[in-house]
């Protein structure tokens, strides 16, 4: 077998598996033998680049350079539909294409309404060549880059099935519930702020200027409508759908021929509940005429098809009394209404509290104590409350105020411009933000000292032993246990962690002191730029901008960390405690220039390390991890499976092969 031909198989063997998994959500193979032939096409790719191609299933992994999207206008416009509420409001639209179709009879395919965002994909000879976005409907942003790296997306159709040499298809990327789940958790754990629900977590994650992000959030598509000249003139909504399922494409669930009203509203009685067991989030159902030639004889009007009409799902809505407004103060002194009600049954769970958001939503809301209030659990997961049954207010209620000062310290409370939220300033005294601090100080990722948790955080707090993280290095056994001998062996317990905290990297401690915005990536991206606390201190806006991946709204909010006496005060307290604020000497010894001026190229399967441990490895040693074998490159790293092929460019060009042995040795 070629080279070239061995790419080709393995890109189409790659492509089967990939549509096994995210399409058919059958897969054949481990996931083992999976990231083998991939690995083994990347090498492949790698050595012989003038095979590349942009629709490989190597490219689905993304990349980091940045893109600003081109602006591109759509062959077609991208309509919208209008939306219906009511069984009678679904009736009328039957009966209108009923009188607009004289008399004649005609099938309604309905389909599942993907709550996310429209795209149009466009395909030529097999291949995707252009994802768009709906934009304002007539042009959208080119995001192509981004779409190649959802996996449900085929990049190449199935050979000889059938397809049309030029067509777009249309449909809706999503972001599935459990990806929307992690995403947001990862996020609250880096204090980054939360999606709202899963539609704007996609349409974040689609604009992301760095394909490689979009390659990780798990993303997905279902399509439902074609588009093209050479589709037949008579052809069908529901049997084009089905064929371009067998093409590769994952296409709307359920979708069915209605004959009449009444299996219509079966349809639609039957996904109102069935819905809630979909992976991804739907808000209604879409009924389309099935005949093109229909379609074209009903026609459109300015805005929409009148052969098409969406019915949307109520969201699940419950009435109950609202008793109290109480607000939370988070640990960056964000203040948060929230809603205390009478507890009431609400899909599936009993609700009782329901986040009012900020100040400015709860006043639109116009809320009085005692207030029957809607609460809607619609594509957030958060219950909230969406409005007041007036008729039941009686004249003794008193309105809902925006508390003015911190119900925790009594600080008067400050709104920055351009937020919603209200904060605390009370930074140094306010208990919640204060152990909050604290909580995040010890947390896994910090500092890791898991002998202490939140409870007994509160614990020494509310007894005077901690007042801030630098006092948690001055905890003694007999301090912890005061009177209480039973105590003994969790204090020294307790003690004893703290104590080796101090064997925690300054990285993580750059992490764990709680500079706003400052999450464990960007915590080590600046402690190995800036390699002491020292030289982190003194750094300018500008400095902290040269870093890659930092951007203004990050380096501002390092320098007015230090910027505060208090804080310069803390930091103080802990070097004096001997926590590392440095990048060691071990670290720092890692450092060679064994490798300098030598250009690398990594192959093949490894046991020791990874693929990305080898990289930095190599950069830690002063050495250039390079993509292709070339005159100029110094030597291969070889693992097992390096191809005859490679083999045989590096002995051509004269390059040597080190192994994984001989690697290791070598540095
Ligand atoms: S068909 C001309 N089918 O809902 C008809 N749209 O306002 C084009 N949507 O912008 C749309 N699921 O983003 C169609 N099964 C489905 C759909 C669907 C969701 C979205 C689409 C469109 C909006 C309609």
């Amino acid at each position: 077998m070629t080279p070239r031909e061995e790419i080709e198989q393995l890109r189409k063997e790659l492509e089967q598996h990939n549509y096994n998994y995210y399409v058919l959500n059958q897969p054949t193979i481990s996931d083992f033998d999976f990231d083998q032939m991939m690995y083994r096409l990347q090498d492949l790719e790698m050595f012989y680049p003038q095979f590349a191609d942009s629709n490989s299933p190597t490219q689905r992994v993304g990349s980091d350079l940045n893109q600003s999207f081109k602006t591109v206008a759509h062959k077609y416009p991208m309509l919208s539909l209008s939306n219906t509420y009511n069984e009678q409001e679904v009736r009328d639209f039957y009966n209108r294409v009923k009188e607009g179709l004289e008399g004649e009879d005609f099938e309604i395919c309905a389909e599942m309404k993907y709550d996310g965002l429209s795209i149009s994909l466009t395909y030529i000879d097999g291949e995707l060549v252009q994802a768009v976005t709906r934009g304002d409907g007539v042009k959208g942003d080119d995001v192509t880059a981004n779409v190649r790296t959802i996996r449900s997306i085929p990049l190449k159709l199935r050979e000889g099935s059938g397809y049309p040499r030029e067509f777009e298809i249309r449909g809706e990327i999503l972001m599935p519930w459990t990806s929307f789940e992690k995403l947001n958790e990862e996020r609250a754990r880096r204090e980054e702020p939360l999606f709202a629900n899963p539609r704007n977590a996609a349409s974040g994650t689609l604009k992301s200027q760095n394909s490689k992000v979009v390659a990780q959030r798990g993303l997905d598509a279902y399509l439902y409508y074609l588009l093209g000249d050479e589709f037949q003139a008579d052809g069908y909504q529901y049997e084009n759908l089905q064929e371009a399922a067998s093409w590769g494409f994952k296409i709307s669930q359920g979708m069915r021929k209605c004959r009449t009203i009444d299996e219509v509203l079966d349809f639609i009685d039957y996904w109102d509940k069935e819905r809630k067991n979909l992976p991804v989030a739907t808000d209604g159902i879409v009924l389309k005429v099935n005949s093109f030639r229909q379609q074209r004889h009903l026609g459109y009007t300015s805005k929409s098809p009148r052969w098409a009409i969406a019915y949307k799902f109520k969201a699940e809505r419950a009435c109950t009394r609202l008793n109290e407004v109480t607000y939370q103060v988070g640990r960056t002194g964000a203040v948060t209404p929230v809603a205390n009600m009478d507890p009431v049954q609400l899909a599936g769970t009993v609700v009782k509290r329901a986040s009012l958001h900020n100040a400015d939503v709860m006043n639109d809301l116009d809320l009085h104590i005692g207030d029957m209030v809607y609460v809607e659990k619609g594509g957030e997961i958060i219950p909230k409350v969406v409005g007041v049954d007036k008729n039941q207010r009686t004249p003794d209620m008193q309105k809902v105020e925006f508390i003015k000062t911190c119900p925790e310290c009594g600080a008067n409370l400050v709104r920055y411009e351009g937020e919603a939220a209200h904060y605390c300033p009370n930074d140094s005294s306010c208990p919640p933000q204060i152990k909050g601090r604290i909580e995040h100080f010890i947390s896994r990722k910090a500092m890791n000292i898991d002998s202490l948790g939140a409870e007994t955080i509160d614990d020494y707090y509310q007894r005077g032993l901690i007042h801030d993280i630098s006092d948690l290095y001055t905890l003694t056994v007999s301090d912890i246990c005061g009177t209480n001998k039973n105590r003994v062996k969790s204090a020294q317990k307790v003690v004893e962690g703290v104590k080796s905290s101090l064997n925690v990297p300054f990285e993580r401690v750059v992490f764990a002191i709680g500079i706003r915005f400052v999450g464990e990536t960007t915590a080590k991206l600046i402690a190995r730029h800036f390699q002491s606390m020292d030289a982190l201190r003194h750094a300018t806006v500008l400095d902290l901008m040269e870093v890659d991946g930092v951007g203004q709204v990050i380096a501002e909010s390092v320098v007015k960390f230090f910027q505060d006496d208090k804080n310069v005060e803390i930091i103080g307290k802990l070097t004096a405690h001997g926590l590392q604020m440095s990048v060691s000497e071990e670290q720092k010894s890692n450092q060679t220039d064994r490798l300098s001026g030598k250009s690398i190229v990594i192959s093949g399967v490894f046991q020791k390390h990874s693929r990305d441990e080898y990289k930095a490895i190599i950069e830690q040693n002063g050495g250039k991890n390079v993509g292709s074998i070339s005159k100029k490159t110094s030597f291969i790293l070889a693992g097992e499976n390096m191809g005859p092929s490679k083999l045989e460019k590096a002995q051509s060009l004269g390059v040597s092969i080190v192994s994984e042995e001989e690697f290791l040795k070598m540095i």
